[in-house]
């Protein structure tokens, strides 16, 4: 049965091992070179610090993640943060997605954060279904945005309330 979890430092192999084929035969991240294990492991260990990074495992074996980062460094931003979502590419459209997201909307809610901010670049059937199917609000898409793999790419973005609270806000813990 599958399960999520928060991740860990030791999550960094199998978390890019996951991201690596994206990152290297898409454009569904704009990044262009593979992080390796270590780069992972410290990015999860930034992640959890701040926000929330967590992973879906299936008979002891992670299968897929999600996580959320700081929207923009600016400060009046600081209740917003940008998610992030891998499956490997044999488990999709088995609700590890789905799953993923419920997870993380419910940590970055208990931390204090307001909204999750997605940019999905176009065209992605599974991503767009899955923030549709999660209630995020469509904002709208920057043209040609991003150069990789040979091709200008579109990138569109989408929001979600994560919590409904008395303002001023609280400071995010
Ligand atoms: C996008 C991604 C994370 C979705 O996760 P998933 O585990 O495949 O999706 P789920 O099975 O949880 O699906 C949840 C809902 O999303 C929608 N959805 C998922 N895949 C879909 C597809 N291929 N076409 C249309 N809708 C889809 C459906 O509404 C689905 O609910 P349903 O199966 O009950 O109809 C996954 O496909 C993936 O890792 N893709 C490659 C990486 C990526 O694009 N990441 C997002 C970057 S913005």
């Amino acid at each position: 049965m599958p399960k999520i979890r928060d991740a860990s430092e030791l999550d960094g192999p199998a978390c890019a091992a996951i991201y690596t084929p994206y990152v290297t035969d898409t454009a569904i991240t704009f990044e262009t070179e593979p992080p390796t294990a270590a780069d992972m492991a410290a990015r999860i260990a930034e992640v959890q610090d701040t926000h929330a990074w967590v992973v879906l495992e299936d008979e002891g074996r992670v299968v897929g993640y999600a996580y959320a980062t700081q929207m923009k460094p600016r400060a009046a931003y600081r209740w917003s943060c940008a998610l992030s979502v891998y499956i490997e590419p044999g488990r999709r459209r088995t609700g590890g997605g789905r799953a993923l997201y419920e997870a993380l909307f419910e940590r970055l809610a208990e931390r204090g954060f307001r909204t999750a901010v997605a940019g999905v670049t176009l065209p992605n059937e599974a991503s767009v279904g899955l923030h549709t199917a999660l209630g995020f609000e469509t904002i709208g898409t920057y043209r040609k945005i991003g150069w990789k793999l040979g091709a200008w790419h579109d990138v569109h973005y989408w929001q979600r309330p994560l919590a409904v609270l008395p303002d001023p806000p609280e400071e995010t813990s």
